[in-house]
């Protein structure tokens, strides 16, 4: 089979164009609305393949725009391999993947596999179905506790904070780590496994360039006749020995997608979305494998040089060592938008549990200083750029969007806000449907309002008021990821030494990026300034900024 890449900008045959690519998150119900229902739409996207292409970004990567009841924002899929009426048709799915390859870029689909819908055709069937049925094996069902059946079959508690089993009206109780509507698979059931390989050749064979696996520690569980309790799971601190998170099973399943994948001229790619320890990721990364993993370090860290530096150095160490190329993420639609999160006091080097539980928590109060948040936002995003491997951008930090804290109760939508009053503020405030224009009832999004509310600051941040402005955060990504292309070259990095608020290394053919994490401005080195996160003060680098050098 062959790709149906069309652009001489894009080779055919090139398999590695991943490793040091910019991957740009659409997520598609906030990204632009051409049919004025509030919801951004396929045929929204194809009328910004021009605004994408100008930003000079590698690949897009769609979150879920399949059919869905949106109990979890579309990672609660009914059907695998169609498109969510709202959004558009497949035919748009065509036309839209035709579009992007036109212009060069290439397209991730984002695969939910370890949960469908409650509304998918497999659930309703096991829900009609008895106990015991092949119907059921599809998914976890098991018998309650007690002596009639009425205790759940463990007190587990959900990523959403609910119970984990949720009983059906004959009495069994059915697993969901998530919410309630996104029942688990069983990944050891075979009907399970085919249509997976499935889904992935449907879309492949649509011209989809490569896959986000959502959730890719999950899928696989160890569960025995009796199971542990809460209590238990949570005292598991031994790599591979937790009963439903990161089990060593889960990667037989990708060596198999692996084949899916290499049928494919160049093969397709993947990359997974595992929260695990930084030396269990390699295996999700391995060629044999997804082939990449995100690592979400970065996104945990503070704005602090010596963990930036930690952390870089950790991350290059590892790919090297498994032979792909690592990834480099801020923001994406789980968590509180980087402008605003610099803007809050440090974690102190909490857990990446704690830490998640921090990023989900919405906690946008208090908002310190959103000019410093967004100053060191665009420092740690030059950063970024620089370095080798591939980095994932989020729809609307070009701009330079703060998340939006004030969304009213009643028109938020995600279930983590929901289940969790007044703990969790949910990820509403990094989904609002993005600012085009300056004006008009949602800033351009679309001919009508918008599904989640946009403040008035979002104006003056729409993609109309920072076209052509010098300095804007729009430009700063645009001038980064033309220079980008050009300066990137061989996967390495040299550290150069520098005081310990300052970050500086080098990258092949003279390439300087040097970041000042402190406060007090530092001397830049020598040579031709060729970008810079914020304004220079003569030949000195102030606090928050970065600056790409070239020295040859
Ligand atoms: C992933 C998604 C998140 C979703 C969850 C369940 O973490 O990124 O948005 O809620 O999986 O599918």
């Amino acid at each position: 089979m062959t790709s149906t890449l069309n652009t001489d900008q894009l080779l055919v045959d090139d398999a590695t164009w991943w490793r040091q690519a910019t991957v740009y998150q659409i997520y598609p119900r906030s990204f632009a609305d051409a049919n004025g229902d509030g919801i951004g739409d396929l045929r929204g996207i194809i009328s910004r393949v021009p605004y994408l292409q100008g930003l000079g970004i590698d690949a897009v990567w769609l979150s879920p725009f399949y059919p869905s009841a949106l109990a979890d924002g579309g990672y609660d899929v009914a059907d695998y391999r169609d498109v969510d009426p709202r959004i558009g048709t497949l035919d748009e799915f065509d036309e839209m993947v035709e579009a992007l390859h036109g212009a060069g870029i290439r397209v991730i689909a984002d695969i939910v596999p370890n949960h469908s819908s409650d509304d998918h055709v497999w659930f309703q069937e096991a829900l009609a179905a008895e106990p015991g049925s092949p119907e059921r094996a599809r998914y976890i069902f098991r018998d309650g506790l007690g002596a009639d059946g009425s205790e759940p079959p463990a007190d587990w508690t959900s990523m959403f904070g609910e119970p984990a089993w949720t009983r059906v009206p004959d009495g069994q109780w059915y697993l969901h780590l998530f919410a309630k509507e996104q029942p688990d698979f069983n990944w050891d059931n075979e009907d399970v496994r085919e249509d997976f390989r499935k889904t992935l050749r449907f879309w492949s064979d649509r011209g989809v360039d490569g896959f986000r696996i959502d959730v890719a520690h999950g899928l696989t569980k160890e569960l025995g006749e009796s199971l542990p309790s809460q209590a238990e799971i949570d005292a598991i601190t031994e790599p591979g020995a937790h009963p439903l998170w990161d089990r060593d099973e889960v990667h037989e399943i990708y060596a198999d997608w692996r084949k899916v994948f290499d049928e494919y001229t160049p093969p397709r790619i993947a990359v997974a979305e595992a929260w695990v320890s930084t030396p269990r990721r390699p295996k999700y990364a391995s060629a044999e494998g997804l082939g990449q993993a995100f690592n979400f370090d970065l996104l945990e860290a503070d704005f602090d040089a010596e963990q930036f530096r930690t952390i870089i150095a950790d991350n290059l160490a590892l790919s090297a060592a498994s032979g792909s190329s690592t990834t480099w993420v801020f923001s994406n639609h789980d968590v509180v938008r980087h402008a605003t999160r610099y803007a809050l006091p440090p974690r102190n080097g909490s857990t990446v549990k704690q830490g998640l539980k921090w990023l989900l928590s919405g906690g946008t109060k208090p908002v310190a200083d959103a000019e410093l948040g967004l100053r060191r936002a665009r420092a740690a995003t030059l950063l970024m750029l620089g370095l080798p491997g591939s980095a994932y951008l989020y729809q609307g930090e070009e701009l330079g969007l703060p998340e939006v804290a004030d969304i009213p109760a009643a028109e938020r939508q995600d279930p983590a806000f929901f289940r969790n009053p007044g703990v969790d503020m949910g990820r509403d405030g990094c989904r609002v449907p993005l600012p085009w224009t300056r004006a008009g009832s949602s800033f351009g999004f679309g001919p009508d309002g918008a599904h989640l509310p946009q403040p008035a600051s979002f104006g003056e941040l729409s993609v109309e008021a920072q076209d052509g402005a010098p300095g804007s955060t729009l430009e700063l990504y645009r001038a980064a990821l033309a220079l980008r292309h050009e300066l990137q070259a061989a996967e390495t990095l040299e550290w150069v030494r520098s005081p310990s608020d300052v970050l500086h290394f080098a990258r092949p053919g003279g390439w300087h990026v040097v970041t000042n994490f402190g406060t007090d401005a530092v001397p830049l080195p020598d040579g031709e300034v060729l970008l810079a996160s914020g304004p220079l003060a003569g030949n000195l680098l102030p606090g928050a900024t970065t600056a790409w050098i070239r020295t040859v």
